[in-house]
C-alpha cells in the first residue's frame, strides 16, 4: 500500500489568489465553438471562454459571470449593451452558454464581452470584445438563383464572372456563396480567404452549406469583378449560388446575386471554361496553363464581354437541400514541407518521397516550354524498381497533370482534388527535378490539435504519432476511412471505435455535430440509417455496430458538455434503436454485415464479401446483439441527461433483457467465455459490461490465456481491438494490454512501424496491392485513445460532462518509466503524468482554472479531489501493476 503525501499544491493560498485575480485573463472566447465566426446559423449562439492566470501557477474558480452583448463595440465599451446584459449569473459554467438577448435577425453582427467573479467574489475586469455575425437565416434572404454553364465534358471546371460598379465608400461587405461541388472565390483578381475544397460535403438533397466571407478588403470604388471557379467535388457537376451584400457608409445597402439568362449589364453573369480541364476528387486535376485567362477575374473597363468565349450563365436546377451556414472549421493547407528525397528512377522519371503518408497534394514551381506536360502520380507504395505502385487505389487515378504556359517561372497546385500519398512519380519535368521546385502540401479540416502523449517507451510514442497522422489525414469535412483510393467515406462502423481517439487528438465538437447531422440526413422513415454518411456506398440498414450515431453525440456531451446534439437527435436515435429492435428474434439481433471487421487474415473468412475481411470466428449475431445492448445503455444515459425519465427506465429495462438474451445465447459455461470464446467475443462482453459479476474473473483469465496462446498478440478486428486493450486494462491486466500494444511482430501496430508505416494500415497484414490495403486508415487507431485513457488516465466524468470536473486514473506499467500527456479542453489545458522509480511513484497533474479533478490512485489508496493548480504526489510504487 502506498503512503500518500501531497508534495505541492500551489492553489491553496486564498490571499494570493485574490491579489492575483486582477491579473486573470479571460481568453479563448468562442461562439458556437468557433472564434469570431461570420455567418452563423445555429441559434441561439452558444458562448464560451476560458480563464487563464497571467502568471504561471496562479489559479481560481469562477463563481459567477456576466455577459454583455451589443450591436457595436462602442456600446460595449460605454457599458450600454443594447442586445443583452445577462447580469451577474451565479454559475461555474463557462462553456456553451446560450445567448438570451433580443432576438437576432439575419446579418446581425454582435459584439460581446464577459467578466467573471472568483470564489471570493472578486470581480475580474471585462474581457476584450469578441463578435459573431449571423448569416442568411431565412430562405427569403436569398435573392439569387443557382446558375450553371453548358454541360461540361470531361470534368472541366466552370469559371463564373460578374462585373459591377461601386460608387461610394463601403462600410462592410459580405459574400455568401454555395458553389457545388467545390468552389474558389476571387474578387478583383485575388483569391478570397485561405479555405480550400469548400464547401464541406453534405447530402445535397438535404443540406447545402453556404460560406460567408468578408468581401470588403477586396472591393474598390469603381468597377469590380467577381470570379468563381467551380469544380465537381462530390456533386459531379458545377453549380453556383452567390450573394454579395455591400453596406455603404451612407447607410444604403446593395445586394447582387447570381441570376441566369440576363444578357445585359449590370445583371449578366458569364460562364466559361478555363485552364482547369479535368477535376475529380479521386482521379486528380488537369490544368492547362496555356489556357489561363489573365484578368478573367478583374474588371475590364472598356467592354465586359471578356473573356470572349464566355457565354451567359443559365439558371440551373437548385440542389434540393436546405441552405445552411457552414459552421465548421474550413479545410485548409495546414502544412507545407520540402520533399524528403527525390530519385530519378529512369531518365526523366522522378519519384518524390514526401517522407510521410499524408493527405494533400504537391505544389510545383518550374520554368518550361509552353505545352510541356508534367504528370504527377500519387501513391502510398513503391515497386521494387522504385517506381510508384498505385495498385491499392482501385479505380482512383490519383494523377495531376499540368501543361506549362511557357516563359517565366510558373507555380501551380491543384484546387479541386486531394490525394492520400507518400510518393509522387513525376514525369515530363523539364530537366533535373530539384527539391526547391516542389512543396508537399498537407490539407485537412483545420481542427485544432488538442492532445499530446509521450512516455518512456519509444515504441508507444511512435504508435501515437502514426495514429495522430492517420486521423489528421482523414478529416475532410467528413471523418473519412482513407484519403487515397476511390472511397473516402464516413464509415459508421469505423467511427464506433474511432471517435474517442479523434476527440483526444482534435477539437472536434463542430465537426462531429455536423457528421451526426449527416447521419440524420440519411435516416429513412423506418428509422434505418446507412453504413456511410453522407451516403455513397455500403448498406441500408447500417450494420448494427453503427452505434457511432449515438456515441459521437454522447462523447461530444462528455468531452464538451454539448447536450444540444443529444436534444436535436434524440428522436432519430430512438427511431434507429427501434429499427434495430424490430429486427430481433428472441432478443437476438441476427443481421450483421461487417461485425468485427478486418481481423488478422487467419481469423477472417476469405470467402466473405469485402475482400475477405469478415471475422470468421466472431459470430456476427453476437457482435450485433452486443451492440444492441450498447445502444440501449446509451439511450438510457441520453434519456437521463435530457430528463426523460420514463424513456430512461424503458431503455434500462430493455438493456437488461438484451443482456439476458445475450447471456442465454452466447455464454459457454464449459469454457467460461462467450461465443467462439475468442478474444473478440470475450473482450466485447467485458467491455460492454455484459458479463455477470461472478463470471468476470473466469472470462478475464480466459482472455488472458487466449492472448498468451497467441504469443501475446491480438486476433481482433477494427472494433474489438479497442475492447481488448480496454477490457484487460479495466480488469487489472494492463500488463497484458501493454504486451499486446507493444508487439513488433505480426499482427501489431509495431509490426506496421517495423515495415515502414507512417500512418496506420487498414489490415494487419502488409500488402501493397488488392482491394483493401489502404495504408492510411484510422479504424485500428483506438490504441491511441487507450494511451490517453489508461496510461495517462485522463477521463471525462460522466456526472460532470465537459471536463470542468474530470477523472485522472493512470494505470502504471513501470516498463514505461514515465508518461506525460496533455489534453486541451474547453476550460484549459490538463496535463497528467507519472514517473516510476524502483519503489516510488510520482504522479503529476495540472488542473486548469475553474476545474477540478478526482485522482484515482493506482495503488488503491483512497481517491483525492484536487482543484486548479499543479499537484504532485508520491506513493509507493504499486508493484502489482508492473508489466
Ligand atoms: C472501408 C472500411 C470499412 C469497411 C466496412 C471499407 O471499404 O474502407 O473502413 O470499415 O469498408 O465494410
Amino acid at each position: 500500500m502506498g503512503l500518500l503525501t501531497e508534495c505541492s499544491s500551489k492553489s491553496r493560498s486564498q490571499e494570493r489568489e485574490s491579489i492575483i485575480f486582477e491579473n486573470l485573463m479571460i481568453i479563448g472566447m468562442v461562439c458556437n465553438q468557433l472564434e469570431n465566426p461570420l455567418g452563423i446559423g445555429y441559434l441561439p449562439p452558444l458562448l464560451g471562454w476560458k480563464l487563464s492566470p497571467q502568471e504561471k501557477g496562479l489559479w481560481c474558480y469562477q463563481s459567477a459571470y456576466q455577459i454583455q452583448v451589443a450591436s457595436s463595440k462602442e456600446y460595449l465599451s460605454a457599458n450600454e449593451p443594447d442586445l443583452w446584459d445577462s447580469g451577474k449569473i451565479i454559475s461555474e459554467k463557462s462553456t456553451l452558454i446560450p445567448y438570451e438577448g433580443t432576438s437576432l435577425c439575419s446579418r446581425q453582427r454582435c459584439f460581446w464581452r464577459v467578466r467573471v467573479w472568483d470564489q471570493h467574489d472578486n470581480c475580474s475586469p471585462f474581457s476584450l470584445s469578441s463578435f459573431w455575425e449571423t448569416g442568411l437565416l431565412h430562405s427569403e434572404d436569398w435573392e439569387g438563383e443557382w446558375i450553371g454553364g453548358p454541360p461540361s465534358k470531361g470534368g472541366l471546371a466552370l469559371y463564373f464572372r460578374h462585373v459591377f460598379n461601386i460608387k461610394k465608400p463601403i462600410l462592410r461587405a459580405r459574400a455568401y456563396l454555395a458553389g457545388l461541388g467545390y468552389h474558389e472565390l476571387h474578387l478583383n483578381g485575388k483569391k478570397v480567404g485561405d479555405h480550400v475544397l469548400e464547401p464541406g460535403w453534405t447530402d445535397y438533397d438535404k443540406r447545402v452549406f453556404y460560406v460567408t466571407h468578408d468581401a470588403a478588403p477586396f472591393l474598390q470604388i469603381g468597377y469590380n469583378a467577381i470570379g468563381v471557379i467551380v469544380g465537381n467535388g462530390w456533386l459531379g457537376m458545377p453549380k453556383l449560388l452567390l450573394q454579395l451584400e455591400v453596406f455603404y457608409e451612407d447607410g444604403s445597402i446593395e445586394t447582387l446575386a447570381t441570376h441566369g439568362g440576363h444578357t445585359h449589364a449590370p445583371d449578366v453573369w458569364h460562364v466559361g471554361t478555363g485552364p482547369v480541364r479535368g477535376n475529380s476528387i479521386y482521379d486528380g486535376e488537369t490544368y492547362d496553363a496555356r489556357l489561363e485567362m489573365s484578368g478573367w477575374d478583374i474588371p475590364n473597363l472598356d467592354n465586359d464581354t471578356f473573356p470572349s468565349h464566355f457565354s451567359v450563365a443559365m439558371p440551373i436546377e437548385s440542389p434540393r437541400g436546405k441552405l445552411c451556414s457552414q459552421e465548421l472549421e474550413p479545410i485548409r493547407v495546414v502544412g507545407t514541407h520540402a520533399p524528403k528525397d527525390i530519385r530519378e528512377i529512369h531518365p526523366g522519371i522522378f519519384v518524390v518521397d514526401a517522407g510521410q503518408n499524408l493527405a494533400g497534394w504537391v505544389r510545383i514551381r518550374l520554368r518550361a516550354k509552353a505545352g510541356t506536360c508534367i504528370q504527377l502520380r500519387y501513391a502510398e507504395n513503391l515497386r521494387e524498381d522504385g517506381s510508384i505502385n498505385q495498385d491499392n487505389l482501385r479505380t482512383a487515378m490519383a494523377t495531376d497533370t499540368y501543361y506549362a504556359k511557357g516563359g517565366d517561372k510558373e507555380e501551380w497546385e491543384p484546387r479541386f482534388t486531394y490525394h492520400g500519398f507518400r510518393y509522387v512519380q513525376i514525369e515530363g519535368w523539364p530537366g533535373q527535378l530539384h527539391p526547391d521546385s516542389l512543396d508537399i502540401r498537407t490539407v485537412r479540416s483545420d481542427l485544432k490539435p488538442v492532445g499530446t502523449f509521450q512516455c518512456g517507451y519509444p515504441l508507444l510514442n511512435a504508435i501515437q504519432k502514426i495514429v495522430f497522422n492517420t486521423e489528421a489525414s482523414n478529416l475532410h469535412s467528413v471523418p473519412t476511412d482513407c484519403p487515397q483510393r476511390d472511397e473516402r467515406l464516413g464509415w459508421l462502423n469505423d467511427m464506433t471505435v474511432r471517435t474517442e481517439e479523434l476527440l483526444y487528438h482534435f477539437q472536434a465538437g463542430q465537426f462531429l455535430a455536423k457528421w451526426v447531422d449527416d447521419i440524420a440526413d440519411i435516416q429513412n422513415s423506418n428509422g434505418s440509417i446507412t453504413d456511410t454518411a453522407p451516403f455513397k456506398w455500403g448498406k441500408r440498414p447500417a450494420d448494427p455496430v453503427s452505434v457511432s450515431y449515438l456515441l459521437s453525440a454522447w462523447l461530444c456531451h462528455l468531452h464538451y458538455g454539448d447536450f444540444r446534439i443529444l436534444e436535436t437527435h434524440y428522436d432519430g436515435f430512438q427511431r434507429w434503436v427501434a429499427y434495430l429492435e424490430a429486427q430481433t428474434e428472441e432478443g437476438i439481433l441476427r443481421y450483421s454485415s461487417w461485425g468485427d471487421w478486418a481481423p488478422p487474415e487467419a481469423f477472417a473468412d476469405s470467402e466473405s464479401i469485402g475482400a475477405g475481411a469478415v471475422s470468421r470466428e466472431t459470430p456476427g449475431e453476437l457482435i450485433s446483439t452486443g451492440y444492441l445492448y450498447y445502444h440501449h445503455i446509451l439511450m438510457a444515459k441520453i434519456a437521463n441527461v435530457l430528463e426523460k425519465r420514463a424513456d430512461a427506465t424503458y431503455y434500462e429495462h430493455r438493456a437488461k433483457e438484451v443482456a439476458a438474451a445475450f447471456h442465454r445465447a452466447f455464454w459457454k459455461e464449459s469454457v467460461g467465455g462467450y461465443g467462439s470464446n475468442n478474444q473478440s467475443c470475450n473482450a466485447l462482453a467485458l467491455s460492454f459490461h455484459l458479463v455477470p459479476a461472478e463470471n468476470i474473473p473466469r472470462v478475464v483469465d480466459n482472455l488472458v490465456r487466449n492472448v498468451e496462446n497467441h504469443g501475446n498478440h491480438l486476433t481482433t478486428g477494427n472494433l474489438c481491438s479497442k475492447y481488448l486493450l480496454e477490457a484487460l486494462s479495466e480488469h487489472g491486466r494492463i500488463d497484458v494490454a501493454f504486451r499486446i500494444a507493444t508487439q513488433t511482430t505480426y499482427p501489431s501496430w509495431g509490426y506496421m512501424l517495423e515495415n515502414g508505416a507512417t500512418t496506420l494500415w487498414e489490415r494487419w497484414e502488409y500488402s501493397v496491392g488488392g482491394a483493401m490495403h489502404s495504408h492510411n486508415h484510422p479504424m485500428l487507431g483506438s490504441v491511441a485513445s487507450w494511451m490517453f485513457k489508461y496510461l495517462a488516465g485522463i477521463l471525462p466524468d460522466e456526472q460532470h460532462p465537459g471536463f470542468r470536473r474530470f477523472i485522472i486514473h493512470p494505470r502504471i506499467v513501470s516498463k514505461l518509466g514515465w508518461v506525460e500527456a496533455t489534453y486541451h479542453t474547453q476550460n484549459g489545458v490538463i496535463s497528467s503524468g507519472w514517473s516510476s522509480q524502483s519503489d516510488r511513484l510520482e504522479i503529476r497533474l495540472k488542473v486548469p482554472s475553474n476545474c477540478c479533478a478526482k485522482i484515482i490512485m493506482p495503488d488503491g489508496t483512497p481517491s483525492i479531489d484536487v482543484g486548479p493548480g499543479e499537484h504532485s504526489f508520491t506513493t509507493a510504487n504499486p508493484v502489482s501493476y508492473i508489466a
